[in-house]
């Protein structure tokens, strides 16, 4: 029993010695010293020794096993002294090296003038209301007088998902579903996403954003709507910049006006911007038609209201002077970064 005790010890010794880090150290520990280990088995054995020889037995067994704990302490802080100086070379870290580059970002031109715009009619008191991108067709034709077969329906290319649903053409649905759930007095305006059969060019794409504006009240005229038409012209390109409504027709309005803004690249003088007009064309706008208001359940004898309707891309390309409205999809950071 001694030679195998004397072996253990040895050979724990020996194991000792080619140790490298905390992990191995803690497997030999166990395999030694645990409570299915080597010395620990030893112990069992214990029970064939006869009754004088078991003290003097225990207390070899206790001391050796006293030594190789404190053997395995004292590696383990070594070990353990190691293994942190190690640690710290590897997370060096330099100070002195320049940060990376992190350019800040900036928002898109349509979202600056869009957030122009919310914030222009917010200021005349409007409310900004959202309506749905698939939209059923009685909002987007039906309730705004534009019913079916009607030839106004050809001017806009539509995308049908089925027969009674289409993606909207334009924002002005959202006018009729704000009628048929709200009472008068109402003050909104929509900004959102629309959709055409168009193919893409420098003025044209399948999608793309327009905002509405629809005011129904009492006593609410033409004068209304022009002031307000003028003060968001000027709010938006600035001082001296009136709006010109010239005759039109939209089957929601009556009557229509296709309405003009000054020039702002020659402040009406005439250049190549406006062909030479001085003159500019934004927006669609009109009285809303009486049957319009009849058919969302609103009576035309006691209420009457104005709406227009623009597109967000026109109107950024205008501010900013962009030469084709492809510049405005691309996300090319040469022409984003632009707009700081
Ligand atoms: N919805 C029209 C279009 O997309 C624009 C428009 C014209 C909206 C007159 C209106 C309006 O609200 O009164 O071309």
């Amino acid at each position: 029993m001694q030679e195998k005790l004397k072996a253990i010890r040895e050979n724990f010794i020996e194991e000792l010695k080619n140790v490298q880090d905390t992990n191995a150290l803690e497997q030999l520990r166990i395999r030694v010293l645990g409570k299915k280990g080597e010395l620990t088995s030893i112990l069992r054995g214990m029970g064939q020794l006869s009754p004088e020889e078991r003290p003097r037995m225990g207390q070899i067994v206790n001391e050796t096993r006293a030594k190789l704990e404190s053997a395995i302490e004292s590696a383990q802080a070594t070990l353990k002294e190691k293994e942190k100086a190690l640690r710290l070379q590897r997370e060096t870290i330099d100070v002195t090296i320049p940060p990376a580059e992190r350019s800040a970002g900036s928002l898109h031109p349509m979202n600056i003038v869009l957030n122009d715009l919310i914030e222009i009619f917010t200021g005349m008191g409007f409310e900004t209301v959202e309506g749905p991108e698939i939209e059923y067709d009685h909002y987007n034709f039906e309730l705004l007088n534009l019913p079916k077969n009607h030839p106004a329906r050809d001017a806009q290319d539509t995308f049908y998902v089925d027969e009674n649903v289409v993606l909207r053409t334009h924002t002005s649905p959202v006018q009729a579903r704000v009628m048929t759930t709200r009472k008068p007095p109402i003050r909104i305006i929509s900004p959102g996403r629309v959709y055409r059969a168009d193919e893409v060019d420098a003025t044209h794409s399948p999608v793309f954003h327009q905002i509405e504006g629809l005011v129904i009240d009492k006593n609410i005229s033409m004068g209304d709507l022009k002031g307000t038409l003028d003060t968001f012209a000027q709010r938006l390109y600035g001082k001296g910049i009136v709006t010109r409504f010239r005759p039109s027709f939209f089957p929601f309005t009556e009557p229509s006006a296709e309405v003009d803004l000054t020039c702002s690249a020659c402040g009406g003088k005439g250049c190549r911007v406006c062909k030479g007009t001085g003159w500019i064309e934004v927006l669609g706008a009109g009285m809303v038609n009486p049957r319009v208001l009849e058919m969302c359940g609103i009576d035309s004898r006691e209420y009457s209201g104005f709406a227009f309707g623009m597109g967000i891309e026109r109107l950024t390309i205008l501010k900013y002077n962009v030469p084709d409205m492809r510049y405005l999809y691309e996300n090319d950071l040469r022409f984003l970064k632009q707009f700081r």
